[in-house]
């Protein structure tokens, strides 16, 4: 053996065996990483806050997700607009009724493409640039939550669901937004209180137009 053959640094076969085991854990997270019931779990698609990306707690999503299938009924088309932790809990197979319901998830942000032909691309800014294969009141339930607490922005997206709802709409914001939700959408706040994977400083309210069970839980 060469001096240069001394300088190799070498492994035991304990050190050797348990490096090998590390590695076969890592590759096996990474293949259920991609799982297809892994691609709908709220939060599979990371927070970015610089696109005010706020995901509701499971249980949140799960009480929506359900609101929703109750009131779109069998067959129903339910349109989550910029609310994609509703869309992924409708489409993860684990709420009752969710396969008798089609569910689209309307965002901006394109990380949610990889939902194939359910993702619509959405700016607020654009409310009614939607595509041709989106027909004028062809949803019989719409659930949004804008990313601004403010009257522009709800102004617009309210011209969008509009646009959208053949009647129903369930909308989630800040409770500092009643009044402008009242005048531009004509819906009232419910007592159900939404909850965020993380503490926001702005309380969260639901608002409805129709009688809804969200306010008798
Ligand atoms: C306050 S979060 C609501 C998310 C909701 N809490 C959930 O868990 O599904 C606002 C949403 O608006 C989206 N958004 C950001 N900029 C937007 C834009 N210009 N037009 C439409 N949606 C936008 C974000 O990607 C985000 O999903």
């Amino acid at each position: 053996m060469s001096d240069s053959d001394d300088d190799v640094p070498t492994l035991s076969a304990h050190t050797l065996a348990a490096l090998q085991e590390f590695y076969n854990e890592t590759r096996t997270d990474a293949d259920h990483s991609t799982a297809p019931s892994d691609q709908f779990t709220v939060g599979a698609v990371t927070e970015d806050w610089r696109m005010s990306q706020f995901w509701y707690s499971d249980e949140t999503a799960t009480r929506l997700a359900e609101e929703a299938i109750r009131e779109a009924g069998e067959g129903g088309r339910i349109a989550c607009v910029s609310a994609p932790s509703v869309y992924q809990k409708l489409k993860q197979g684990v709420v009752d009724g969710s396969d008798r319901v089609s569910a689209f998830v309307l965002e901006y942000d394109r990380r949610f493409a990889s939902y194939g032909d359910d993702f619509i691309f959405y700016d607020y800014n654009e409310p009614l640039s939607l595509p041709a294969s989106v027909a004028p009141q062809s949803f019989d339930i719409v659930l949004a939550d804008p990313p601004y607490l403010s009257e522009e922005c709800l102004s617009k997206v309210a011209k969008t669901i509009k646009y959208l709802s053949k009647g129903k709409v369930l909308l989630c914001t800040g409770a500092i937004m009643e009044n402008h939700a009242r005048d531009l959408l004509d819906v009232k706040m419910s007592s159900f209180l939404p909850k965020h994977n993380r503490q926001l400083s702005n309380e969260f309210r639901c608002f409805v137009n129709y009688p809804s069970r969200l306010s008798s839980c």
